[in-house]
């Protein structure tokens, strides 16, 4: 049953539950001005109702009906999702403590007793009619908040992202120069060997065709074996034969080198960043140290001492990233000559990596300090400072720690320490 209400600003949608039609009427009419009115005469009815659209913004629910009552009606309400938040008020005959405490603790906002006043009723009616517009005000809003909350993480997600790209990109490009360095000495002298050859190989091809001409002059072979002797010495086949071999091993040396440097450029860089892997991090240790020392001066004394640890599962190319941090801040460190000592240990649970450098060390004032995003002692447009954040995120979704000591004017040790097994699920970088 509907009834009939004035369509102007109307505040609400109220469901009146009665199976005194007597009742329904007489409250229909107190409301009707300010809401729009819904009734039903028994329990199935109402929760009809308060599952159909509109729903409405307040139920006001009698006792005491034939067949479901209405404590079970607000039993049902409060099980389904779709109608457990519309609030409820008692209106009842029933005027103990007891049903009074029954019904609020079965989730009533409100008991009326009945007779009641409309007067009253109409206010506090009004009163958690404003309650609920309130919540719903409060819930838009929070879900409003959520939404953008989530895109602001998904931002942020991608900023990180991106920084941690334009950090590995850094820290290549900070030893990039030493690496070109590294690959154009060897092509330097291959190529200029190559020139040789190419004049060696003009004067055997000279001697052969020197052979066949005096083959055709004469068929005295004394005189023949005479004059060939004497061109194989004017053209010093003897020393050409020794330097032939010796340039065709260095170039043989220089394309290895070669061949090395870009092979550890790609097995640092290796693909898929975000594949966890079954990783010897010993081995990754010699894929960034290999990177490393092509790049750096030769001032700097890389000690390695690495135990036998066991793989473990991780994003090789992060880690490398990681220690290519470390080991850059190491020389950065060091001002002219120095030490840098790479040792690798396990227990059951964990593995670790020290870095340990004999550089300027880091003040004490500074040393709470350099894994914040942005901290950094050297000069503007040089660095960044986001080596250590970027490494401390890496390893954080390792589930694991990187920790710092450091004696001014001695050296400074980094410790990454990393579980050897993952217990939970693989987090992204
Ligand atoms: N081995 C080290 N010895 C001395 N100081 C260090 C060492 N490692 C880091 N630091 C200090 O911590 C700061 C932060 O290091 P971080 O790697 O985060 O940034 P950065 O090296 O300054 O810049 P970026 O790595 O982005 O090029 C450095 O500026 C330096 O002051
Ligand atoms: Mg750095």
């Amino acid at each position: 049953m509907t009834i009939d209400t004035p369509k102007t600003e109307l505040l609400g949608t109220i469901l009146l539950v009665d199976d005194d039609s007597i009742n329904l009427t007489v409250f229909g009419q107190c409301l009707m001005s300010d809401y729009s009115v819904l009734a039903a005469t028994s329990g199935p009815r109402a929760l009809e109702i308060a599952h159909a659209t509109p729903q409405p913004d307040l139920i006001l629910l009698d006792i005491m009906m034939p067949g479901m009552d209405g404590y079970e009606v607000m039993n049902k309400l409060k099980e389904s999702p779709q109608t457990r938040d519309i609030p409820v008020i008692f209106v009842t005959a029933l005027t103990s403590d007891l049903d009074e405490s029954r019904g609020f603790e079965l989730g009533a906002v409100d008991y009326i007793y009945k007779p009641c006043n409309l007067a009253t009723l109409s206010a506090r009616v009004g009163t958690q009619i404003e309650l609920k517009k309130a919540r719903d005000r409060l819930r838009d809003q929070n879900s409003f908040l959520e939404a953008d909350l989530q895109r602001r993480l998904r931002e942020n997600q991608l900023i990180q992202l991106e920084l941690l790209e334009n950090e590995k990109l850094a820290a290549i490009g900070q030893l990039a120069a030493g690496i070109a360095h590294e690959i154009n000495n060897p092509l330097g002298f291959i190529y200029s060997n190559f020139n040789t050859l190419q004049n060696y190989n003009r004067e055997i091809f000279e001697l052969l065709d020197a052979y066949e001409c005096y083959v055709g002059e004469t068929d005295n072979l004394p005189e023949l074996l005479e004059k060939i002797q004497r061109l194989k010495v004017e053209k010093e086949l003897d020393f050409l034969r020794r330097d032939m071999k010796e340039l065709l091993l260095e170039c043989r040396d220089g394309l290895t080198r070669v061949r090395d440097i870009i092979q550890n450029l790609r097995q640092f860089a290796d693909g898929n960043d975000s594949e966890w892997q079954l990783t010897d991090i010993n081995n990754a240790l010699e894929v960034t140290l290999g990177i490393f020392a092509h790049g750096m001066n030769g001032a700097l004394k890389i000690h390695k001492d690495f135990a036998d640890i066991p793989p473990i599962q991780c994003l090789p190319a992060r880690l490398n990233q990681v220690f290519l941090s470390l080991l850059v801040n190491a020389s950065q460190a060091i001002e002219t000559a120095g030490d840098i000592f790479v040792r690798t240990g396990h227990d059951q649970q964990q593995i670790w990596v020290e870095i340990t450098d004999t550089g300027h060390g880091i003040a004490p004032e500074h040393l709470p300090h350099v894994f914040e995003p942005f901290f950094s002692t050297h000069p503007l447009g040089k660095s960044i400072g986001l080596g250590l954040s970027t490494s401390q995120s890496i390893v954080g979704a390792h589930h694991g720690k990187i920790e710092v000591s450091s004696t001014p004017n001695q050296g400074t040790t980094f410790t990454v320490r990393l579980p050897v097994r993952q217990e939970t699920g693989n987090q992204a970088v």
